[in-house]
């Protein structure tokens, strides 16, 4: 770590990401000592409020997590939030953020982080005053470093013209496109499990795995953002973004070494081998309202701020194919929704059939490997195997070989947000989306996106709480050889 000054700007400060998430994980990395001993954050956005306002608004959210037990760590807080202050502006003004600038004794011989925890029909804007104000440094010593949120773009065509406008100020170095995703633990062990074990390499290909299967389900609405997430629906809020990276990281091929250029040629060149799914391999839904004998949900055009004749999927199933030697044939099922039964984020690696299985012909019927990956709610990672019941007699039955996050780590883990600021402050790139990468990712879902806009997909009705979304994905699924998960079932067996 650097010992120079670092500035730190968000930009948003008064937003629910800055709140909810920025100002805890800096926090966390005060508390473990991750910043440099001069540090000053500076939270930027228009709404007017005083500095006590702003100090109670964001304390809400920090925690004590990485004090020593018992200790209730408000001296902690008390010394951090004394590098806290807040500054109103206009996002557009460079005199504005030139205000700010001074008030905040930034200078251009700092490290300086600007994150733009704001919608990005402001990030040019914002960017563009960050420019006029002379607030623009260099890559490196000292470094100028600008971080973004999703969603980049709507398709590949104004995705590419968001890159274009920011590049005009920022080198492509100095932009950090977080997914936060890419910062969840379990996610980032998938390029250790893969690669650090020697048992998995030799059968991570289409001779031995069977199918895979990549859920993201929510037991949410849409809570009231229902203005933004009808303009995006769900597979720009997290199948072309979250659910791609994940797909991205268990199908490419060993990078070479460790770092953030190889592990994102590798990315690239497997979203590259990607088909863009048709129509006919994806299934759409809107969630509709229920009534039970306990609760009555909305439906989702009942939110008020839905258009009433909104067309926007809550739920998307579509078949991937990886057209590349590793995996030409094996189906990868990427399924994301919301008002589902229980929340859940699974990657499921299905194994093939044991060739003349030999309890098979003896009138058994053993099930089969699987290597599931639970992101959420469990972290954990479990392997099924087949194994012998124990007692007289031969019978079988699945099993887990079990790692579960709480029982194996005694370590805290991360908020996601803290590994990927500190990654951002060391200037460490492997989380993060390469500018040829997004534009990879675009290009798989820009052609389905529009033939729904045109039309040629409606979203089929299906009600909130639902297990599995409309009739229609358990059929997708199957045509390719697949079970949906019934993550409700699961976790009532655990
Ligand atoms: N929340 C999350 O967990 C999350 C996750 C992933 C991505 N994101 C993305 O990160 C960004 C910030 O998220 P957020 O949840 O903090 O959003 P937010 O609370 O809606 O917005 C953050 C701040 O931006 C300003 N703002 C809101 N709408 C604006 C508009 N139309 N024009 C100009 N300024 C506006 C507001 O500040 P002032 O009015 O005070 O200026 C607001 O406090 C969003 O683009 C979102 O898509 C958020």
């Amino acid at each position: 770590m650097s010992d120079s000054k670092l500035n730190i700007v968000v930009i948003g400060a008064s937003g629910h990401l800055a709140r909810t998430k920025i100002y805890p994980a800096l926090f966390s990395l005060y508390c473990q000592g991750f910043l440099p001993d001069d540090f000053y954050i500076a939270g930027y956005a228009r709404s007017s409020m005083t500095q006590a306002t702003f100090r109670e608004r964001i304390t809400e959210k920090l925690t004590c997590r990485y004090s020593p037990e018992g200790d209730d760590c408000s001296h902690n807080m008390e010394a951090f939030l004394g590098r806290c202050c807040y500054h109103a502006g206009q996002y557009d003004s460079g005199a504005d953020f030139s205000a700010m600038a001074n008030e905040a004794g930034l200078s251009p011989k700092d490290n300086t982080l600007f994150y733009l925890a704001v919608p990005p029909s402001v990030f040019y804007p914002v960017a563009e005053a960050i420019q006029d104000a002379g607030l623009v440094g260099h890559a490196e010593d000292p470094w100028t470093r600008i971080v973004i949120e999703k969603p980049f773009g709507r398709d590949r065509v104004s995705s590419d013209e968001l890159t274009e406008l920011m590049g005009q100020v920022f080198s492509e170095t100095q932009v950090f496109r977080i997914d936060h995703y890419l910062g969840k633990e379990v996610i980032q062990n998938l390029v250790v499990l893969r690669f650090a074990n020697l048992i998995f390499e030799p059968i991570w290909n289409r001779d031995y795995i069977e199918s895979v299967q990549i859920t993201w389900q929510e037991n949410k609405s849409i809570e009231g953002r229902g203005g933004y997430f009808d303009e995006v629906g769900i597979i720009r809020d997290v199948m072309q973004n979250h659910l791609l990276q994940i797909l991205a990281l268990v199908a490419m091929e060993p990078p070479s070494r460790l770092g953030a250029t190889h592990i994102q040629d590798e990315k690239v060149r497997v979203l590259k081998c990607i088909s863009p799914p048709g129509v006919d391999e994806v299934v759409t839904g809107q969630f509709v309202g229920t009534t039970s004998d306990k609760y009555t949900v909305m439906g989702y055009k009942d939110d008020p701020t839905v258009p009433d004749d909104s067309n926007t999927p809550t739920y998307a199933a579509t078949v991937m194919h990886v057209v590349n030697r590793r995996w030409d044939g094996v189906p990868f099922l990427m399924i994301a929704g919301k008002g589902m039964d229980a929340s859940a984020n699974e990657i499921r690696i299905q194994f093939r059939d044991v060739p003349a299985n030999m309890f098979r012909l003896a009138g058994e019927n053993p099930s089969r490997n699987a290597l599931v990956i639970n992101v959420q709610p469990d972290a954990s990672i479990y392997f099924e195997i087949v194994a012998k019941v124990p007692g007289v007699g031969m019978k079988l039955d699945s099993r887990l070989l079990d790692l579960r996050y709480a029982s194996a780590f005694n370590e805290i883990i991360p908020d996601a947000y803290e590994d990927l600021l500190l990654d951002v402050i060391n200037g460490e790139k492997s989380l993060f989306i390469r500018e040829d990468e997004l534009a990879a990712s675009w290009d798989v879902f820009t052609p389905l996106l529009k033939e729904i806009e045109a039309g040629g997909v409606s979203p089929v009705d299906y009600p909130f709480g639902s297990k599995s979304g409309p009739e229609a994905a358990a059929a997708l699924a199957e045509r390719h050889g697949m079970t949906l998960t019934d993550f409700q079932a699961s976790k009532d067996a655990t």
